[in-house]
């Protein structure tokens, strides 16, 4: 019993560690924020979503702005929404859509330090959110209180992340064959 209590212990620890994994991505990789990287091409097969990094590195002399589409098209450099000197920058994704960076030099910008990321939302991670916030959602207070079914599918709406319900069901099912 002791082992079983431990097990289920770790598979419990490895689903909240799967939950919670959020990716930093270095832009640029190796080369950074720099206007010898080819960051047209540096997004594209990544996938990117709520809860990611990304980390600028970049020499002391440069900046990150984040701008409107219409200034990352025009390398408007001036009106920034936010901006970046440290030279180590991490920049959290927090809304799904697409996000703009520029080089705060607008020459660098015209010479292709540029940067747009599409965001997408996490569905895991937000799944349960409208059922949770709807007032319908409200369990009914009368006569299914005592029914077990509700508890049950109760905890399964307010559920986060189906790779979390999959080990609970598995240490269900683990349960049931011991
Ligand atoms: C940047 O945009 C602002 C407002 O849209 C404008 O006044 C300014 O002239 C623009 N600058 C450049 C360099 O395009
Ligand atoms: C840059 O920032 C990242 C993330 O905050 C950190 O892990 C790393 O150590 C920093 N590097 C330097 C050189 O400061
Ligand atoms: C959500 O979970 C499904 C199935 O586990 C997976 O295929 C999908 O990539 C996940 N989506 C995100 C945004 O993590």
């Amino acid at each position: 019993m002791a082992n079983l209590q431990a097990l289920v212990h770790a598979l419990v620890l490895l689903g909240l560690a799967l939950s919670c994994t959020a990716t930093t991505y270095t832009v640029g990789d190796n080369s950074g924020w720099d206007i010898s990287s080819d960051l047209e091409s540096w997004p594209v097969g990544k996938k990117f979503v709520v809860g990611d990094v990304l980390l600028f590195q970049y020499s002391s002399s440069n900046s990150v702005n984040e701008v409107t589409k219409e200034n990352f098209d025009g390398c408007n450099t001036t009106k920034y929404l936010q901006t970046w000197t440290n030279g180590n920058s991490s920049v959290p994704l927090t809304t799904p859509g697409m996000i703009y960076f520029v080089s705060g030099n607008q020459l660098y910008c015209l010479g292709g330090m540029k940067l747009q990321v599409n965001v997408q939302n996490n569905a895991n991670s937000t799944a349960g959110a409208p059922l949770a916030g709807g007032p319908s959602s409200m369990p009914q207070p009368t006569s299914k209180s005592n029914d077990p079914s509700t508890t049950s599918s109760g905890f399964v709406h307010g559920g986060r992340d189906p790779l979390v319900l999959a080990f609970i069901g598995f240490m269900a099912a683990v349960l049931w064959m011991v």
